[in-house]
């Protein structure tokens, strides 16, 4: 990329002096800074801007290998794991000020949920149907980064996942394309702010680029393989709207499609992400994902891995090492063009100067109580826990409980910490966190008696403690019982064969239930679970998946009836493990009516966008403003909901689009909007969806290309559904 330039080109921009080099002169566009630097770099320079290391104690436990050591002062991008910035001005003041260019370190870190204010994970963020929290939450967890000493967040996953066995399911949002785009794109909004150059915002980096959910049996790090019309219609639509909402990097995924990894993926990164999509952004690969393709089968050694994966598109090499080794080798040899390198080397220089780290590249180390878990924050956290859970089963109006019933808490999860915080914890810590306990006890304590038990463990085969469970159960009104599943159970490497949880578990529950006691389930987990015998040993059940700090105050209102809950599933519940891959936009059958599995039933236990709440909303008639339009015209869909309870509360109306014909066979329904609202009792609000049928009818093909057919279409909200021609 040679680019020329001279004076009368600044015109518009801060004064510029002769004698100080343009890059360093932060009143220039950044365009012409990042040319001005990139004519100065040595091509050693350039590979070293283009490789990612790491620093400190690696807390990734499935990330091992050896720490690289001899770097030089300066490296593109270090993966930074300390809590403060401390470390990190050491290090950058040696890349500034001891080499040639003083070009800063970008500084990553996985802050997934949270960097030390830990708030609900992913996938129980799906749940709360609320994206502007979403958005807020992120934006409290870019503040504590950036305060910290991190520039960048891996983050947001927006991988669709419809495998609960899948460890990483809980990291994203779900089985819907929709849901996982409009929540990405309020993360990124979130992590990145107005301006990156703020000291509070982080650059966001979308993974895993693209397809990792269809992990081959929900094994991670798995093979898939996707079709490029599933491709297009199912996993890429996530990715497409962060990147137009701004986002400054993506990551590529470990897995491979039909053949091809995502780190050597030319189709992905080059032809669809940076040619179709004008991606300005830069690519990193995920950790030794350059190496990794000698094992995936497509590179005989770490030159050719190289080599490979540079040649598709990726811009950064993550910890391997390999891009550093041989890529100014490859330039020398012919093999690969010092334009492609310029090219890389100018998206991450981009993103260096966009986040101002020429103009303040070292972060003042604030005091904690300035910089981390600030109350309104954590109170935040709470709220989003809050929404999150989704209450499955309510038999008799169990819940919320009668003032002065005496409770019984039980099960492995009661008074457990660790495992409230998920995994992918950041920073995260134990001591910072409420249990379920200690929330009961805060909002009951006062006027119940309250007894427990651990009854078991999370898993094994010890029944010993079943004794003390039973006995304190027969001396209450009711028993809470807190199961679920460890932290360590989902997230990265962590598949599951079955996602029923531990038959002690499920024993433990069918004990209590035979006391004749009520029995409230509370669920802590990471994924979707198979919950079908469960179901039938408790009166009540409400999922609070893994809260993070704040779980044990949001759950016990909930359990008071102080609020009422309001979570919906963004992800299915099958019946049966067995049923997976199970969702709700499956494309049509060719016999509708047949086809069941001769065991089990074939429709799941809980459908997306399930959950109850102790008030009830009745939906009146759905009406359009029209029944047929032009391809270019408009149409307002209308519900009016009513809540008909006793009791305040908030509802979403999921706005469905069918297309029963079309040149592609579509999904069944397709999720196209959403809005949650709050309805006092005896209120009637009316939903609205503004259809533009370019967006909203129409469909992708294996190419990429949106097209918009005539026909019929339907609107659906529950059990109604409305026909709009269009012509
Ligand atoms: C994960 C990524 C993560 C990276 C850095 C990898 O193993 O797949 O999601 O961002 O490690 O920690």
């Amino acid at each position: 990329m040679a680019i020329s330039f001279c004076l009368p080109l600044l015109a518009g921009s801060e004064v510029v002096s002769k004698d100080i080099p343009l890059y360093k002169q932060p009143g220039v566009p950044i365009d012409m800074r990042v040319a001005d630097l990139l004519s100065r770099m040595t091509l050693e320079e350039k590979v070293l801007q283009l490789s990612q290391y790491i620093v400190g104690l690696n807390t990734n436990v499935n990330n091992t290998g050896e720490v690289n050591t001899g770097l030089p002062d300066g490296v593109g991008s270090y993966i930074y794991f300390s809590e403060d910035a401390t470390l990190r001005n050491t290090l950058q003041r040696k890349a500034v000020e001891n080499t040639r260019l003083g070009i800063p370190i970008l500084f990553g870190f996985d802050v997934i949920h949270g960097f030390r204010t830990i708030y609900p994970i992913p996938l129980a963020q799906g749940c709360s149907w609320n994206s502007e929290l979403v958005r807020e939450l992120s934006a409290i967890a870019a503040r504590e980064s950036r305060m910290s000493g991190t520039d960048w967040t891996f983050s947001p996953m927006i991988d669709v996942a419809r495998d609960g066995r899948w460890g990483r399911v809980a990291e994203g949002y779900g089985e819907d394309p929709y849901t996982n785009a409009v929540m990405g794109v309020a993360a990124v909004k979130g992590y990145q702010g107005d301006t990156l150059s703020s000291k509070v915002n982080v650059a966001a980096c979308l993974k895993h680029f693209a397809g990792y959910g269809r992990s081959e049996g929900g094994r991670d790090y798995s093979f898939t393989d996707v079709s490029r019309q599933s491709l297009w219609e199912t996993y890429l639509p996530p990715y497409e709207a962060c990147v137009k909402a701004g986002a400054a990097t993506v990551m590529s995924a470990f897995n491979d499609i039909s053949g091809t990894p995502a780190t050597a993926n030319h189709y992905l990164l080059t032809e669809v992400l940076k040619n179709f999509w004008h991606y300005q952004g830069f690519v990193v690969s995920d950790w030794n994902a350059v190496q990794q393709l000698i094992p995936q089968g497509i590179a005989a050694n770490r030159k050719e891995a190289a080599r490979k994966a540079f040649s598709a598109g990726l811009d950064m090499d993550m910890k391997d090492d390999c891009f550093r080794e041989h890529l100014a080798v490859l330039v020398a040899e012919g093999k690969i063009d010092e334009e492609k390198i310029d090219e890389s080397v100018a998206r991450v220089l981009r993103l260096k100067f966009q986040l101002g780290l020429f103009e303040h590249p070292y972060t003042p180390v604030y005091e904690e109580d300035k910089r981390i878990l600030r109350t309104e924050d954590k109170e935040m956290a709470a709220r989003m826990a809050q929404e999150s859970m989704v209450l499955l089963k309510n038999n008799n109006s169990l819940l919320p409980l009668k003032k002065g019933m005496t409770m019984a808490v039980i099960g492995p999860m009661a008074k457990d910490k660790e495992n409230l915080l998920g995994s992918w914890k950041a920073h995260g810590r134990t001591e910072d966190v409420e249990s379920i306990y200690e929330g009961l006890e805060k909002e009951f304590g006062y006027h119940t008696r309250m007894f427990y038990a651990k009854g078991c463990d999370f898993d094994g085969s010890d029944t010993s403690s079943f004794a003390e469970a039973l006995s304190v159960a027969s001396q209450a009104d009711v028993v809470i019982l807190c199961l679920g599943e460890k932290a360590a159970w989902s997230g990265e490497n962590a598949s599951r064969s079955t996602i029923a949880l531990p038959c002690i578990q499920e024993q433990l529950a069918a004990e209590l239930y035979k006391t004749g006691t009520p029995v409230v389930i509370l669920l802590s987990n990471g994924r979707p679970l198979e919950l079908a015998r469960l179901v039938q040993q408790c009166d009540a059940m409400l999922e609070i998946w893994q809260p993070g700090i704040a779980g044990g105050t949001p759950l016990a209102q909930i359990l008071s009836g102080k609020a009422n809950p309001s979570g919906k599933l963004c992800i299915t519940f099958p019946f049966d493990s067995g049923q997976i891959p199970i969702y709700y936009n499956e494309r049509q059958s060719s016999r509708p009516d047949q086809g069941k599995y001769q065991d089990i039933p074939t429709i799941p236990m809980y459908d997306f966008g399930y959950g109850l709440s102790y008030t009830t909303f009745s939906y009146g008639t759905m009406r359009a403003s029209s029944n047929s339009i032009q391809k270019n015209g408009k149409v307002r869909v209308e519900v009016p909901v009513t809540n008909i309870g006793n009791m305040d509360g908030y509802e979403t109306v999921h706005w469905f689009v069918s297309d029963p014909y079309c040149t592609i066979s579509r999904p069944q329904k397709e999720l196209k909007y959403f809005e949650k609202r709050f309805l006092k009792k005896g209120e009637t609000t009316l939903f609205t969806f503004d259809i533009d049928p370019k967006k909203d009818f129409s469909y992708i093909d294996e190419t990429g290309n949106y097209f918009l057919e005539e026909g019929d279409y339907y609107v659906i909200v529950k059990d109604q559904k409305i026909k709009i021609e269009i012509k």
